[in-house]
């Protein structure tokens, strides 16, 4: 995948944030989501409370709105805290061994609830249950389920099942599921910038990456599909759609009765084309399968924001070669220089590994040389770490010391915040249209929101409201942030 991530992550100056310590609105949000619910959705003795938490990529978060979805329709409704639950369920991610550290700790706060309400359900969803599959039951007393990502639909009778007091597993992969015709609940919505995932699994094979073994083999959404979730969020008020999969370039759909087929730029162009006010962005993109196609299209509709991410992962072309990128230094750097020429100002992050196997000093300063030469608008940075099945875990050796991991990291986060610092600074005295998208963490009296090429812009309210498209001169900067004012 490149994993899909949210998009409103910047990193913080000088520090490292794993994904996982970020806050719930976050891009990698942890902890809470529920749906605000109308007066009908309020609950009644008849129905159970559920709660749901979720880790790692964006993808999950859009995965939990479609549990969400299904339980709902089995009478179940959400609950804000989960002592409050009958069902606590925690939708988990295996990309690092922090990840699935992090949600062993969570297992544990959850067992306390038990202890007062025997009769309550914990189950354990995504790439975790995959991953470990029964192998959860026995390392973790307290789970009651274990559901794989392609197994959500079979949750009503697996939990029915438990509550009879079995102990239930569903890790079946698919080669169909996309959950198509499941309209997601939207958790935790700020009720303007919406998540839809267009496609599941992935078909690379990543030399470091346990998510073609826990999400499976790649398939596409129906397309028709996609578009009336992008026009009903539309009417309901959404300005802002992100089209989600592991990797979108490959994004393929035929139906094998009419022989129409959608390529993923056509995808894109059908999405832009339901109103010119809803903006269109997408994640993740894979450089070796980006199309001129996709680029032509982001320069052809306004409403599709210029901005990629493109994960590098190494700029060494023989590391990227160990990590069976299937491209090399001077590939990518050609395509981030096609896609500068085409879209000036497009708005370019990345994802970047240190100390992956046998990763030389030398290999690692054609990292940063890369870094330096693309100037990424922001970056999502980790230190490798070695997941279980993976090709890299089978063949190669997790060589690298924890101490020289950690030092490259932070030379590599190092060198990002000096190059966003630089690129915010040339933002000065421009003007960005910026969607709002609700009031600044720091002040009610300041809405934020980002530009097309995903820059986050707080400005004074003036009278705007979250939605509004608003046109913002930038007079000041941080790493992070631009700041400016309406026009
Ligand atoms: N160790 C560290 N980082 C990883 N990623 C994927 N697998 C690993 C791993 N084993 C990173 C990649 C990917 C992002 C979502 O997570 O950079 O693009
Ligand atoms: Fe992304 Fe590669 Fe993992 Fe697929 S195998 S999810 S492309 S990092």
């Amino acid at each position: 995948m490149e994993e899909t991530y949210r998009e409103t992550l910047t990193i913080e100056p000088l520090a490292l944030r794993d994904r996982l310590s970020l806050k719930a609105s976050d891009e990698n949000r942890q902890g809470e989501v529920y749906p605000e619910y109308s007066e009908e959705m309020k609950a009644t003795p008849l129905h159970r409370k559920f709660y749901i938490e979720s880790y790692g990529c964006q993808m999950n978060f859009s995965d939990s709105e479609i549990v969400a979805s299904i339980l709902m329709k089995d009478n179940f409704i959400p609950v804000e805290k989960f002592p409050d639950a009958d069902l606590i369920l925690i939708n988990t991610c295996a990309i690092r061994e922090s990840a699935e550290q992090k949600i062993r700790q969570r297992l544990t706060e959850f067992s306390k609830v038990k202890k007062k309400n025997p009769d309550a359900l914990i189950g354990v969803l995504g790439c975790m249950a995959e991953r470990l599959k029964s192998r959860l039951l026995e390392e973790e007393k307290i789970v009651d389920l274990v559901v794989g990502p392609d197994a959500y639909r079979d949750l009503p009778s697996l939990i029915a099942r438990a509550e009879d007091g079995q102990k239930m597993v569903n890790v079946l992969l698919s080669r169909e599921e996309t959950y198509a015709d499941i309209s997601p609940v939207r958790l935790s919505s700020n009720g303007i910038c919406a998540f839809i995932s267009i496609m599941r699994g992935c078909n690379n094979m990543c030399s470091f990456c346990v998510v073609p073994l826990t999400r499976g083999r790649e398939r596409s959404r129906d397309p028709y599909s996609i578009v009336k979730e992008a026009e009903n969020l539309f009417d309901q008020g959404f300005r802002e759609v992100t089209l989600l999969g592991q990797n979108v370039d490959s994004y393929s759909w035929k139906n094998e009765v009419t022989n129409e087929s959608v390529t993923f730029a056509q995808l894109l162009m059908k999405v832009a084309l339901i109103h010119s006010d809803l903006r269109v962005r997408f994640s993740t993109s894979h450089p070796k399968d980006i199309t001129a196609e996709v680029i032509l299209a982001i320069n052809k509709c306004p409403n599709i924001c210029s901005y990629i991410h493109l994960p590098l992962q190494s700029g060494s072309s023989a590391v990227l070669q160990r990590m069976n990128r299937t491209y090399t230094r001077e590939w990518y750097i050609n395509k981030v220089d096609t896609i500068r020429s085409l879209i000036p100002g497009c708005g370019i992050s990345t994802d970047i590994i240190a100390g992956f196997c046998g990763e030389t000093e030398e290999e690692h300063f054609e990292t940063l040389e890369v870094m330096d030469y693309v100037q990424f608008d922001m970056g999502y940075m980790f230190k490798y770490s070695e997941r279980p099945g993976t090709p890299a875990a089978r063949k190669m050796k997790d060589d690298i010391p924890e101490q020289t991991k950690n030092f490259r990291l932070q030379q590599i986060v190092d060198l990002q915040h000096r190059i966003q610092v630089i690129n915010n600074s040339r933002e000065v005295g421009k003007q960005v249209r910026v969607l709002a998208e609700g009031y600044s963490k720091r002040s009610k009296e300041h809405l934020f929101g980002r530009s097309s090429e995903n820059k986050v812009v707080v400005f004074p309210e003036g009278g705007f409201k979250k939605g509004d498209y608003v046109n913002v001169k930038i007079l000041g900067y941080t790493s992070a942030t631009l700041m400016g004012e309406a026009i």
